[in-house]
């Protein structure tokens, strides 16, 4: 079963500590749900496991399956199984979606020999599951993509990707009904024993299709509160006031 080890996690920028002392192990078949308000550091939590080079790391480890992550690039990381989606992903102009996927899927499977076709037949049968059309194939990745299509295609890169640990920066915001729908569908048929998810949300409507049996709450950049699905229906119901203790 696969680990991801997260230990005694701090970081900054500049003189800014963003994350402090952050632990959490996810294991292959759980789902955890990362809450907590805005600018308590969730996304920069996202982007430090990824290995952004913006964000200096202070003191912890981050570890999956016992290999050390920090200090490996972000690639490196893909490699070892893990997958951030974007909360706002950017246009990478003049890379077409499909070059831009195979590279990827190239850079983290270098064993596997799956030919175009078999690659082209994959991505359209996943392209229509999320509700993306064949035209997207060759557009400029994300450029021009509405709010919605960006999502999509995160969750394209997922299922294509097949990471071993996968984390969903706020894929629910900005979707409709049925593209929500769409989207936990994927990641419930994508869901196995052998995947753990880190899902992080200010919502319950995603989690309702998909249960997470831990629920973390950062604020400040620390750990607040950590348990059960309780504690996201309180927080729809009563925001966060009960966990700041005001
Ligand atoms: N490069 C940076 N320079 C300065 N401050 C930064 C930088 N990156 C992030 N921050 C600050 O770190 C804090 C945490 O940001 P982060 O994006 O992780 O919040 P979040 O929990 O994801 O919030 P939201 O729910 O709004 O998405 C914010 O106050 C943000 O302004
Ligand atoms: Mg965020």
């Amino acid at each position: 079963m696969p680990t991801l080890e997260i230990r005694n996690l701090s970081a900054r920028v500049e003189d800014k500590q963003l994350l402090k002392d952050v632990s959490m192990t996810v294991n292959g078949g759980e789902i955890h749900a990362l809450m907590g308000p805005n600018g308590a550091g969730k996304s920069t939590l996202g982007y430090v496991l990824m290995g952004h080079p913006n964000y200096e790391v202070t003191s912890g480890s981050v570890k999956i399956d016992g290999k050390e992550l920090i200090g490996k690039n972000p690639e490196e990381r893909a490699k070892a199984g893990l997958f951030l989606a974007f909360q706002n992903p950017v246009a990478v102009q003049g890379v077409k979606l499909s070059t831009f996927l195979r590279t990827a899927y190239n850079q983290v499977h270098p064993n596997e020999k799956l030919t175009i076709q078999e690659f082209y037949d994959r991505m359209k049968q996943h392209m229509k599951k999320v509700g993306l059309d064949e035209s997207f194939i060759s557009r400029s990745v994300n450029d021009g993509f509405s709010g919605g299509e960006r999502k999509r295609f995160e969750i394209l890169q997922m299922v294509m990707l097949r990471p071993k640990f996968v984390i969903l920066d706020e894929i629910d915001s900005g979707l409709d009904v049925d593209a929500l729908k769409m989207v936990a569908e994927e990641i419930k048929e994508y869901y196995n024993q052998e995947v753990g998810f880190l899902i992080i949300t200010h919502y319950q409507r995603i989690l309702k299709n998909i249960e997470p049996q831990f629920v973390h709450i950062l604020m400040n950049g620390k750990m607040a509160m950590e348990g059960d699905n309780s504690i996201s229906l309180r927080i729809e119901e009563e925001g966060y006031d009960w966990i700041r203790g005001v």
